[in-house]
């Protein structure tokens, strides 16, 4: 299948080759591009399992590989330079082309190297996750992390093309997938019923690759779709953060939580505050977070959780005050994006309502 998405501040499009087995034509698309060498950047993980597949698709081709560390712990600065250092000493000339292998972090880390290193060095993008391939691929700004907040150093740039192979999945482990699943239902929440209607119905004890496969894919059509109507609704972008107010403020509480985990218990908090402060239907908050349970996805952060923490941070990321309370997205009817307007997408807690429902949040789950 073959799309494209344009990046709006860019002005540029991306072309993306999507499909099972797409990878073996990397050598083809590659070709289309003149180039004098590649480096692949990658994690240990990726290359620990493809390593051999990518370079024998390189065959005859001058290539060489920069590694980082798997993990969130390698979107910091010290990496940045590091890795800036090592890709430099390669000797890239202009006509040089990185091939960007991984999930998201190593794609957070690339894109800042990418647009800082001697201005701008060309790259494709081959991401080997279900966040990645569905999510983060396609966001046209990605950055890393600093002591005091999470993606606080960010650059906008755009691959040359991206590929989208499916079949990346397979060797992903169940808690990585499910770590996509959970923007997965997200954008089922905004944007398609029946989607959202098989998540209920399912769950993960059953999900086969073929499922896995599939699901990426409709994700990955989802978000398309939403940045296709940016042009026409700059609004409806600003949906696709639903439940991420918070997601940064947990992350930072507390390391346990890979993305998609955080925004899970993200969405639960927000349905509860609809159902609590403005009087939504209980059902709707019950049936989102059997929902996410049935998917082996978190919807409360733990005893050990500081929720005294979480409201500093946010107040910190001035999410939150004590003159205006906080602001949040809110989906009035499931999968229903269309029949949204612009003044429909959030409504505000106040202050004292946000704290003492989060200090005693676990006892609204029981
Ligand atoms: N900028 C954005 O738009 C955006 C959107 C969503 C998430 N993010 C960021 O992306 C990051 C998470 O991305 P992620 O979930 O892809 O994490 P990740 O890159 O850390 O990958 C998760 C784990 O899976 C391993 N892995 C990757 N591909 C594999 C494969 N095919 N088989 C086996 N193992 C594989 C990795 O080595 C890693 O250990 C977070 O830092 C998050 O903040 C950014
Ligand atoms: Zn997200």
């Amino acid at each position: 299948m073959f799309k494209k998405y344009t990046n709006q501040k860019l002005h540029k499009d991306v072309p993306m080759y999507i499909w099972k087995g797409e990878f073996n034509n990397l050598r083809k698309y590659l070709n289309e591009l003149s180039f004098d060498k590649i480096i692949i950047f990658s994690d240990s993980n990726v290359l620990g399992i493809y390593k051999s597949s990518i370079e024998s698709l390189l065959e005859g081709v001058s290539h060489s590989i920069v590694q980082i560390n798997p993990g969130e712990k390698s979107k910091n600065f010290e990496t940045f330079v590091k890795k800036s250092d090592e890709v430099l000493s390669q000797k890239i000339t202009s006509k040089t082309i990185v091939i960007l292998f991984g999930g998201g972090v190593v794609g957070n880390l690339w894109w800042l190297i990418s647009s800082t290193l001697l201005r701008w060095i060309r790259f494709i993008h081959i991401p080997t996750t279900f966040l990645a391939q569905s999510d983060s691929c396609m966001w046209w700004k990605q950055g890393i992390n600093t002591s005091a907040w999470k993606n606080t150093i960010w650059a906008v740039v755009e691959p040359e093309f991206i590929i989208v192979d499916f079949d990346f999945l397979k060797t992903l482990n169940k808690r990585e997938v499910l770590n996509g699943v959970s923007e997965s239902i997200k954008h089922a929440i905004i944007q398609d019923e029946d989607l959202f209607d098989w998540y209920t119905k399912h769950d993960a004890w059953n999900l086969t690759q073929e499922d896995i496969q599939n699901l990426a894919e409709k994700t990955l059509l989802m978000k398309l779709n939403i940045m296709e109507q940016n042009d026409v609704n700059k609004w409806i972008w600003s949906i696709m953060k639903y439940g991420h107010e918070v997601w940064h403020a947990i992350e930072m509480v507390s390391n346990n939580f890979l993305h998609g985990e955080a925004v899970s218990i993200g969405i639960v908090l927000t349905t509860l505050l609809e159902y609590l402060a403005w009087k939504k239907d209980k059902t709707f908050f019950q049936e989102i977070s059997e929902t996410f349970i049935k998917w082996w996805l978190p919807i409360f952060w733990g005893e050990d959780f500081d929720t005294h923490q979480l409201c500093e941070q946010l107040e910190h990321e001035w999410q939150l005050s004590k003159e205006k309370g906080i602001k949040l997205r809110t989906i009035k009817d499931i999968g229903k994006v269309e029949h949204l307007k612009a003044d429909d997408i959030f409504f505000s807690v106040p202050y004292d309502t946000f704290t003492t429902v989060v200090q005693k949040y676990k006892t609204y789950l029981s």
